[in-house]
C-alpha cells in the first residue's frame, strides 16, 4: 500500500489497470479479470462511461429497479430506482400500492429558486461598496447575456442580484447573492458560469465607475459558487385517509396513533431523526441516481433544511384531525431533467422516458412521493413487525450468495426461512446441515 505514482491520469487505460493490479493485489491476474469483466463490450458505450470521470478503470454495477403503482396527482407511475439495499424497492412498492388504493399522493411545488454567491472581502466603507454595487447591478446582470440567452429562451435566467453585508460575521466579508430560475436543468454549470462572469465584471467595472475610488485589488474575491442549500426550491407530498380505514388496512387497531407517535419521536430526538430521514433518503437518492441527478447535492441540501430551525428534525410530519390521518413531507429538491448526464447515460434516458419525460417540477413531485412512501414503509415495519423481519428476508439472498449457495440450495433456504429468523449464522448453519443431508 501507500504506493505513489506521477502522471497516472496520463497513462492509457490498460497501463492504469496494470499499475493498479500489480501494486495492490497478490493475485493480480484475478484482480484484472474481475475489473475487465465489468467493462462493456460495446466500445462506444464504454467510452461514454469512461469519459464521465477521470481515471476510470471499469464500471460499477448497481441494480436498476422499478417501483410500480405510484399514483401521484391522479397519474400512475412506475418509478425507476437505483439502489443496492435489498428492502428499499419492496418497501416503496408496498407503500405505493397501499396508497394508490387510498387516493394516492398529492403533491405540489412550492417554490423553485436556486442561488449562488460571490464571497468577497472589502475593507473600505460599507456605503462606498454598497453605492458601487447599486450602480453596477444592472451591468453585472447584462454581462452574463451570452451565458443566459438560451436559458432565457426556455423561460429562466437570473431572477435577482443582491449585496449582503456579512461584516458582523467576518471583517470585511460581503456576498453578492444571485437567485436563478434554471427551468428543467439542475443548472450547476450555468449558475457557476454566471457567478464567475459577474465576479469578473464586478472587479473590472471599478475602473469605469471611478467616482467610488475603489481600486480593483481592494476587492478580494474569495470564491464564486452555487449553493446546494435550496430552501426556496421546495416540494410537498402528502397522503391522507380516514384513520379507521388505515387501521383496518394495516390490520392493527391504533396503527395511526402509534404512527403519529413514531413521527413525533423523530421530530423531538436527533438520534431518531437522522435514521428516520435516512430512510426517506433511501428513496430519494435511488430516484436521483436513476434519473442522473446529483444525490450528494440533494443530500447536503435536505439535511441542512432539516436543521433550518437550529435543531435537526424529521423531514416528515403526521397528524390526525377529525378522524383523518395525514402524512406529509416538505423538502428542498434541486433536480434536473435536462443537461448533465441526462442526455448521455442510456439508462438515465430510459428512466426519464419511463416517467414520461417529466419536467424538473414533475420530477421533484415524483421524488418527494417516493421519499414519503419509503418513510411510510419503514415506519409501518418499525411499529408493527420490527424492521428485521422484512429486511433480513430481503437480505437472505445476499447472505446465500456470499455463502456461494447453489440455486437449489437457495430455493430450499427461502422456503425454510419463511418461518425462521434470518441471520448470518442461522443461514450458515442451515447450509451446513443441508449440505450434509442428501436434499440437494
Ligand atoms: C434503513 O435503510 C432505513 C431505516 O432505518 C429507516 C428508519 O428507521 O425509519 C429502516
Amino acid at each position: 500500500m501507500n504506493k505513489k505514482i506521477k502522471g497516472f491520469s496520463k497513462l492509457s487505460k490498460d497501463k492504469k489497470l496494470d499499475w493498479v493490479v500489480n501494486n495492490f493485489f497478490n493475485d493480480s491476474e484475478n484482480a484484472k479479470k474481475i475489473l475487465r469483466k465489468y467493462l462493456n463490450n460495446d466500445e462506444k458505450l464504454q467510452k461514454i462511461h469512461d469519459e464521465f470521470s477521470e481515471n476510470t478503470l471499469t464500471n460499477f454495477y448497481l441494480p436498476f429497479s422499478i417501483a410500480p403503482n405510484f399514483l401521484i396527482n391522479s397519474k400512475v407511475y412506475s418509478i425507476p430506482m437505483v439502489i443496492e439495499e435489498s428492502s428499499v424497492i419492496a418497501a416503496a412498492s408496498k407503500s405505493a400500492k397501499l396508497w394508490s388504493e387510498l387516493g394516492g399522493f398529492k403533491t405540489k411545488v412550492i417554490s423553485k429558486i436556486k442561488t449562488g454567491q460571490i464571497h468577497f472581502i472589502y475593507l473600505g466603507e460599507k456605503e462606498i461598496i454598497t453605492s458601487y454595487f447599486n450602480s453596477v447591478k444592472s451591468i453585472l446582470i447584462e454581462s452574463t447575456e451570452n451565458i443566459v440567452s438560451n436559458m432565457k429562451k426556455r423561460g429562466g435566467g437570473i431572477i435577482d442580484i443582491q449585496l449582503n453585508d456579512k461584516t458582523s460575521d467576518m471583517n470585511g466579508y460581503y456576498q453578492i447573492n444571485i437567485s436563478f430560475n434554471t427551468v428543467d436543468a439542475m443548472g450547476a454549470n450555468f449558475i457557476n458560469s454566471c457567478l464567475e462572469q459577474v465576479s469578473k465584471s464586478f472587479l473590472e467595472k471599478t475602473d469605469q465607475y471611478n467616482e467610488y475610488k475603489i481600486e480593483k485589488n481592494e476587492i478580494k474575491v474569495i470564491m464564486s459558487i452555487l449553493s446546494n442549500y435550496v430552501p426556496d426550491c421546495l416540494v410537498k407530498a402528502e397522503v391522507s385517509c380516514e384513520v379507521k380505514e388505515l387501521n383496518i388496512r394495516e390490520e392493527y387497531d391504533g396503527f395511526c396513533e402509534k404512527f403519529i407517535q413514531a413521527v413525533k419521536i423523530a421530530e423531538l430526538d436527533v438520534s431518531r431523526a437522522v435514521t428516520h430521514n435516512k430512510g426517506i433518503m433511501n428513496g430519494i437518492d435511488a430516484v436521483a441516481i436513476a434519473t442522473g441527478n446529483d444525490f450528494r447535492a440533494i443530500e447536503a441540501g435536505i439535511h441542512a433544511y432539516a436543521s433550518r430551525k437550529g435543531k435537526y428534525t424529521s423531514l416528515s410530519k403526521a397528524s390526525i384531525e377529525n378522524g383523518i390521518f395525514n402524512f406529509s413531507i416538505e423538502i428542498p429538491l434541486a433536480l434536473g431533467t435536462v443537461g448533465g448526464i441526462t442526455n448521455l447515460h442510456p439508462l438515465v434516458k430510459l428512466a426519464l422516458d419511463m416517467l414520461d419525460n417529466p419536467t424538473a417540477e414533475e420530477l421533484m413531485q415524483i421524488t418527494a412521493s417516493v421519499g414519503l412512501a419509503q418513510n411510510y414503509g419503514a415506519l409501518r415495519s418499525l411499529i408493527t413487525s420490527g424492521i428485521q423481519k422484512g429486511h433480513m428476508k430481503m437480505h437472505l439472498i445476499n447472505i446465500l450468495n456470499s455463502l456461494e449457495a447453489s440455486e437449489s440450495e437457495k430455493k430450499l433456504a427461502i422456503e425454510y426461512f419463511k418461518n425462521e429468523i434470518v441471520s448470518n449464522s442461522n443461514v450458515q448453519n442451515y447450509l451446513i446441515k443441508l449440505r450434509k443431508s442428501d436434499e440437494v
